[in-house]
């Protein structure tokens, strides 16, 4: 992929990478979505997302979290205000980066049960998604699961996650051409075109947030 196309999406110019190799590495974090990762179609988007800040993404890396592995939030499992060790590890995560992909399946016009539980154990006094960047992808039927979207940024406003607005990305993944292949691996070159912008413009916006603009 070549660096020399990216663009800012703010201004148009194209992106200036000795500027961005001067910051420290972002780190992001991106969600396994479904309970058995290798076989979600979402988890394509975070391989995708993983290959592009390696092939092309200066400054950015991005790390897989597995939500499958945390228990039903029930506070009664808090102890002295202390969460589970399997949700203390993922908080840790959450806390320590720069910034999250959401990669969310719809369902039934919602985010899904294993992603709305994994919100709310991270928003457990200390709350550590505040002020954090984010952005949403999504794939399912005719609207590409875009509803979850709305539905995860309207969470976001009490735990106080800020989200990019712009590119939103919706793959209808039912729809020809393939946009997966039979490994779950994102194939559709559309598709990752908008997941490397997306990324970029994360990549800014969390810059901007951290005071690190350019
Ligand atoms: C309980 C359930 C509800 C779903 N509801 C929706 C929905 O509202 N909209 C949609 O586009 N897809 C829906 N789907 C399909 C998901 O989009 C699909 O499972 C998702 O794209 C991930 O694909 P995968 O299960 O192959 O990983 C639903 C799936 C399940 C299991």
């Amino acid at each position: 992929m070549d660096q020399a196309s990216l663009i800012n999406l703010k201004t148009g110019e194209p992106v200036s990478w000795e500027k961005l190799e001067d910051k420290n590495v972002l780190n992001a974090v991106s969600f396994s979505p479904l309970w058995v990762l290798i076989l979600s179609l979402l988890s394509g988007f975070c391989f995708a997302a993983q290959q592009i800040c390696k092939d092309s993404l200066t400054g950015m890396e991005i790390e897989l979290v597995d939500i499958s592995e945390l228990p039903l939030l029930n506070t009664d499992l808090e102890v002295d205000g202390i969460c589970p060790p399997v949700v203390e590890a993922f908080r840790q995560k959450i806390a320590a980066a720069d910034s999250i992909l959401f990669a969310s399946p719809e369902y039934n016009y919602s985010i899904t049960p294993a992603l709305k539980n994994a919100v709310d154990w991270g928003s457990r006094p200390p709350n550590v998604w505040g002020g954090k960047a984010a952005t949403i992808v999504s794939a399912g039927g005719g609207f590409g699961g875009g509803r979850s979207h709305y539905h995860l940024r309207q969470v976001g406003v009490y735990v106080d996650i800020h989200f990019i607005n712009k590119p939103e990305f919706f793959v209808p993944a039912f729809n020809p051409p393939p946009k997966f292949d039979g490994e779950g691996n994102l194939i559709d070159p559309m598709s990752k075109e908008i997941l490397q912008q997306i990324l970029v413009s994360l990549q800014e916006f969390t810059l901007r947030l951290s005071g690190n603009a350019q």
